[in-house]
């Protein structure tokens, strides 16, 4: 309360959108807050608490290096909604509003909290969409880091595509709060229709586009719990839009995901016989490059390394001028490549804190992401 007020008081402050500067003085809402506190339990945020919540709290996430926009969050406050298939229609809600057929807009869509009579709702995947893992005898169709997840959906009942595919969009698997906090998760397929994908080619190599590689265009963290003043959303998916390098350098490239660098690298004609032929970091730049042609070309909102470091500076130097440190965790900050070619790379940092309004990974969720019920 004491921040929200605070902050609402500079000029040009954080809470210029929507009018949401805070309705009543300091000291009255905290009396009104105590209150409550004793009569319920808990109590509620008022809108504009929860927008400025929401925002602190992507400013404060050490590992985002886009947060040079955090005021322009867009709220979506679904606060009443707990039932398991209701909040599945929200989360396409969500997918909708967000992804704009590619002008992508920062968004975040809050459940209920967890409050001393019932917890809130749950989601279990780790974002909301997402490509199913299949075991086919050693190797893996699809991401690897589904396996378990895709598992789990299939013990619920869902049936995968028929031929399985590389790149199946996973159902969102819901576990409902308040009075349906008893039963247990349910899942609910994504419409086609409200998942945007990528097919990926190479602004030079046309055997690229057979190595069949797609993505898609909306990156939306659903697993992790929002912490506001005490409040715990334990479902507040939220959405930027990606940097390349996540898909072409990590999803793409890492040998536990689609681990495609050694089959991009032979098409390009290198000696992959020694890695001191460095043919591992050549493919793994002209993936990025061919993931970011694609999502420019198909009018998908795209950050690129260079760019979006320089913006982090200047986000950086923001946060300074207006008295506040900036938490970072440098080895995520850092794109994982060309890390020494942007100026995020030559600092040190404040170091990550745990106060105040937050995203939390809780341990409970983490497991469930990997399908790991507990
Ligand atoms: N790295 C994650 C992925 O590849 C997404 C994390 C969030 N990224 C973002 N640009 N908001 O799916």
């Amino acid at each position: 309360m004491r921040l929200f007020h605070a902050e609402s008081e500079e000029p040009g402050a954080t809470t210029v959108k929507g009018g949401d500067a805070p309705a009543v003085p300091l000291a009255e809402r905290i009396a009104a807050v105590r209150d409550e506190i004793e009569r319920t339990g808990t109590y509620v945020h008022t809108a504009a608490e929860l927008a400025f919540g929401a925002r602190v709290a992507w400013r404060s996430s050490a590992r985002c290096i886009g947060r040079l926009y955090w005021r322009s969050l867009h709220l979506r406050d679904r606060r009443h909604v707990t039932a398991p298939d209701e909040v599945a229609a929200e989360c396409v809600g969500h997918l909708d509003e967000a992804t704009r057929r590619g002008r992508i807009r920062s968004t975040i869509t809050i459940f209920a909290p967890d409050t001393p009579t019932a917890p809130g709702p749950r989601i279990w995947n780790e974002q909301l969409i997402r490509y199913a893992g299949y075991r086919t005898g050693g190797r893996v169709l699809g991401d690897p880091r589904y396996v378990g997840f895709t598992d789990h959906a299939r013990s619920l009942g869902w049936v995968p595509p028929s031929p399985m595919g590389r790149f199946d969009v996973l159902p969102l698997v819901v576990s409902g709060g308040g009075e349906w906090a008893e039963k247990g998760p349910q899942f609910v397929d994504v419409p086609e229709a409200s998942v945007l994908e990528v097919d990926i080619t190479h602004p030079d190599h046309a055997w690229f586009a057979d190595l069949g590689l797609r993505w898609h265009a909306l990156p939306v963290i659903s697993n992790m719990r929002l912490d506001i003043g005490g409040i715990s959303y334990p479902a507040a998916p939220f959405n930027g839009w990606y940097m390349a390098t996540e898909i072409g350098a990590r999803n793409f490239a890492d040998a536990d995901r689609y681990d495609m660098l050694r089959e991009v690298a032979e098409k390009m004609g290198l000696d992959t016989s020694s890695d001191r032929t460095m043919w591992r970091d050549r493919a793994a730049v002209e993936t990025t490059l061919a993931v970011q042609h694609s999502f420019d070309t198909a009018g998908v909102s795209m950050a690129d390394h260079h760019g979006e470091s320089q913006r982090f500076l200047r986000h950086l130097e923001r946060e300074e001028q207006a008295g506040r440190t900036c938490p970072v965790d440098w080895s995520w900050i850092v794109p994982p490549i060309s890390g020494g070619l942007t100026p995020v790379f030559h600092r040190y940092y404040d170091e990550p804190t745990d106060t105040g309004p937050m995203f939390r990974m809780d341990p409970q969720q983490a497991a469930r992401g990997q399908g790991c019920p507990m």
